[in-house]
């Protein structure tokens, strides 16, 4: 049986009961890569696009790997839209909280934000302002947001595309939530 600590409220708790639920806690922030995986292999199934979810992912992450992009920026553009298996309301806080101990200020910013730059090319058709995301212009990042949607997210939805297969960008997963993660409480 597993050790366990010794409370059943935290205000009996002692040191020794933490130092075993940190050790546990290190452990799954370990095998985090591994979990990060099998949620984008959940993306793979049905959708109202041409390709699946997955394929979107996959999309995104070889055009930016094509264009030179960072491995750190190529596993933000692999995990932009990973929110979507649990936080489908807002995707874009899900993944970019998943990436933020990880990542850079820069990258966090435009998973946080991509779903409303997104905006640009669908809120039209509902007569809805297609450039609300203007209103973060003079945002340092907003440009390479306006590039990521541009460039990468929007137009990956061709079923044409040949996109690398998912275990291509496992290592670099891998490598990313290897980092150390910066603390956010
Ligand atoms: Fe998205
Ligand atoms: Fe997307």
């Amino acid at each position: 049986m597993p050790q366990q600590v010794t409370f059943t409220a935290m205000d009996h708790a002692t040191r020794d009961d933490y130092d075993l639920v940190f050790a546990h806690d290190a452990e799954n922030i370990a095998t985090q890569a591994g979990r990060v995986v099998s949620w984008l292999q959940q993306m793979d199934g049905d959708s109202p696009y041409q390709i699946s979810r997955l394929d979107h992912c996959l999309q995104t992450a070889t055009r930016a790997e094509c264009d030179g992009a960072d491995e750190e920026t190529i596993v933000c553009a692999l995990l932009h839209d990973i929110g979507d298996v649990i936080a489908p309301a807002n995707h874009s806080q899900a993944a970019a909280a998943l990436l933020r101990p990880y990542v850079s200020d820069k990258n966090h910013w435009i998973v946080l934000n991509h779903g409303l730059f997104q905006g640009y090319y669908w809120m039209h058709h509902y007569d809805q302002e297609r450039n609300m995301r203007d209103q973060l212009a003079d945002h340092p990042y907003y440009q390479d947001c306006v590039d990521f949607c541009a460039n990468w997210d929007q137009c990956s939805f061709d079923p044409a595309y040949q996109n690398q297969p998912l275990a291509h960008f496992v290592p670099m997963i891998e490598r990313i939530f290897a980092r150390t993660p910066g603390t956010c409480l």
